[in-house]
């Protein structure tokens, strides 16, 4: 995956014949509606390519018949012809609008449901690399370009260039002079406004540049905001953003007003074609050398040749920007995935004693880094296991390992004896209870945010037990109660929300629990209420405690002390005391603070 982008800052593909190569090739479910809707929109161009012959037929017919009488019943059959033809092209151009709607819908439905199907499939690597949100989101914009610009350009850009072909040849069967003076008073007005196309582009693109450095700026003081604020450095911050701000006005303004000229520019050239086909045809019609209707037909040729000039260009432009979303889009979809799982055996949550053995495990992020060097410990059902040490030890990468989120390199970890290698990571996730941290809520009501993906759940139980974590109250306050949406995330203080997170893993009720400095963004306010949560929680069940203060487990069944990746003590929290060595140095640290 390419590393993040300023967004809005006009993209180019690496490979565009690779990338176009790449995106026909997924169509190939498509291909019947996108052969019936592209041969429906060429049968419509050429019925709007031959419709002003029969207009020039009809005001000749006219014209002739000025003096004396005019053939009634010919005059009729043209118009006949003439409006069922323009009815039939303008029912093929919806038949073929709607076509191609439904194939670039499709196309975009198939992509999304592939991207949350590759998400799952996906090593947790890749999420070292890239935020998963962000990545979500990008390659759903991604396919949100592509499926807008599909219908548009593959099938104009065709027809566009059929139309100039088209249009090109019958002006010149029809009249070669008229021809020439046509296309040269359209192609000197295309000159012109590509003159003037060329000098905005410059703003244009100083625009996007614009853009994305004051979006990077604003990037840069919400990830920092802490540090802006230690610092003082908010006048600074607020000062760079207000020139950035202005910066990005000026070019706006420049690219826009640039930009709102086209419209009449593009009117302008049209007429200059009218003029230049009046005033030539007139001289050619008084020295007999056409008719008045071929006039007639002229300046429907006039504005047929021009449009498509115009939209050809349009259409390559997007053309260039699906290519590169493509390619983004394909690479997510091209990353490499985990191998699919086969698992012997399989732990029912229901009937597992409780029992964990890691034996001499070995583990590195990267080939050539060691994090975990020889871990070795046990844990009996319904024990408390605490885990301590410095930041950096390895206290969170046991928990990933424990959870299977990465594989070991050596070594082995057994649930109630089974090899966590024999066991999909599915069934080890039903058999565990994070509360990390980071708590995270969805947008939903409280109720669901607490059920989550349990159905079966009766009011009752969930009375009962947002009773035993103590948030009955906190919720008797919202306007709703329990059912009250969740609507502002800011509205929910940490401590609230680990609240939930508990509540959360009562119902889902596994038999292993793992807690990762779950309080330690708490505030100090509700930490108590959450630590008796916790407690409630841990409860009959075995668990993992990884906290910072050393106070709130002391009376864990064995602490194991880790320091760079090793066990370097265990025991109980009075064992370690009496020992005097680095357990007792960390705890009476933090006692005299
Ligand atoms: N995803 C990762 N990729 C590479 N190295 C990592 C990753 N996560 C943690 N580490 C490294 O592994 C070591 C142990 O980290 P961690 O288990 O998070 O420590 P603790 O939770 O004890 O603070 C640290 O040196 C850290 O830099
Ligand atoms: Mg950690």
């Amino acid at each position: 995956m390419p590393g993040p982008r300023d967004k809005g800052v006009p993209e180019k593909s690496k490979n565009f014949g690779a990338a176009i190569t790449r995106l026909i090739k997924e169509l190939k479910n498509y291909r019947a509606k996108i052969i019936i809707s592209t041969t429906v929109a060429i049968t419509s161009t050429a019925i709007a390519i031959i419709s002003p012959s029969f207009l020039s037929d009809l005001t000749d017919t006219i014209s002739a018949g000025l003096g004396g009488s005019i053939d009634f019943s010919a005059v009729w059959k043209f118009i006949l012809i003439i409006v069922s033809l323009y009815i039939v092209s303008t029912i093929f151009e919806i038949i073929e609008s709607f076509l191609m709607t439904d194939v670039a819908n499709g196309f975009a439905r198939d992509l999304r449901t592939r991207i949350s199907e590759k998400i799952n499939c996906l090593p947790l690597k890749f999420f070292d690399r890239n935020e998963i949100g962000d990545t979500l989101s990008r390659v759903t914009n991604d396919v949100d370009t592509l499926a807008q610009s599909l219908s548009d350009s593959l099938a104009s850009i065709l027809v566009n260039i059929l139309m100039l072909v088209g249009v090109v040849a019958m002006m010149f069967v029809t009249s070669a002079p008229l021809a020439v003076t046509a296309i040269i008073s359209g192609i000197l007005g295309l000159v012109f406004v590509a003159l003037i196309l060329s000098r905005s582009q410059k703003y244009f693109s100083m625009r996007q540049k614009e853009l994305g450095k004051i979006n990077s700026h604003i990037e840069e003081v919400y990830s920092g905001l802490n540090v802006v604020r230690v610092y003082n450095a908010k006048a600074e911050a607020s000062k760079k953003f207000d020139y950035l701000n202005k910066r990005v006005y000026d070019a706006n303004r420049k690219s826009q007003f640039l930009s709102g000229l086209m419209p009449p520019m593009m009117h302008f050239i049209g007429n200059l074609g009218y003029v230049a086909v009046c005033v030539m045809g007139a001289i050619l019609v008084t020295n007999h050398a056409i008719t008045f209707g071929v006039i007639v037909a002229f300046i429907v040729y006039v504005r047929m040749f021009t449009r498509p000039l115009t939209q050809i260009a349009q259409s390559l432009n997007l053309l260039q920007s699906s290519a590169a979303a493509a390619e983004r889009v394909f690479e997510f979809l091209d990353e490499k995935e985990m191998a699919k799982e086969t698992a012997p055996a399989y732990l029912d949550k229901n009937t597992v004693k409780g029992e964990i053995e890691f034996k001499n495990v070995h583990f590195g992020y990267t080939e050539d880094k060691v994090i975990i060097k020889n871990f070795s410990a046990k844990a009996m059902p319904g024990q408390k296991i605490a885990i301590v040490g410095p930041t950096g030890a390895g206290k969170t990468t046991m928990v990933n390992l424990l959870m299977k989120f990465y594989n070991i390199n050596d070594g082995d970890i057994l649930i109630d004896s089974v090899s966590i290698h024999d066991l999909t990571r599915e069934n080890v996730h039903e058999l565990f209870t994070m509360v990390l941290q980071d708590t995270w809520l969805f947008s939903g009501t409280f109720r669901e945010n607490i059920v989550y993906n349990h159905a079966q759940i009766s009011d009752a139980e969930i009375d009962r037990v947002c009773d035993t974590v103590g948030l009955t109250h906190f919720i008797k306050t919202l306007p709703k109660g329990i059912n009250s949406k969740i609507s502002d995330n800011d509205s929910v203080s940490a401590g609230q929300r680990q609240l939930i997170t508990i509540a959360r893993g009562m119902i889902k009720n596994a038999p292993f629990l793992i807690l990762d400095e779950a309080t330690s963004n708490v505030d100090t306010r509700t930490e108590e209420l959450v630590q008796k949560a916790m407690d409630k929680l841990m409860k009959g069940r075995t668990s993992f405690i990884i906290a910072h203060r050393l106070s709130t487990i002391k009376n864990a069944d064995l602490i194991l002390v880790m320091k760079d990746g090793n066990i370097i003590e265990t025991g109980t929290h009075d064992e370690l005391m009496k020992k005097n060595g680095f357990y007792a140095e960390l705890y009476n640290s933090q006692f005299r603070h």
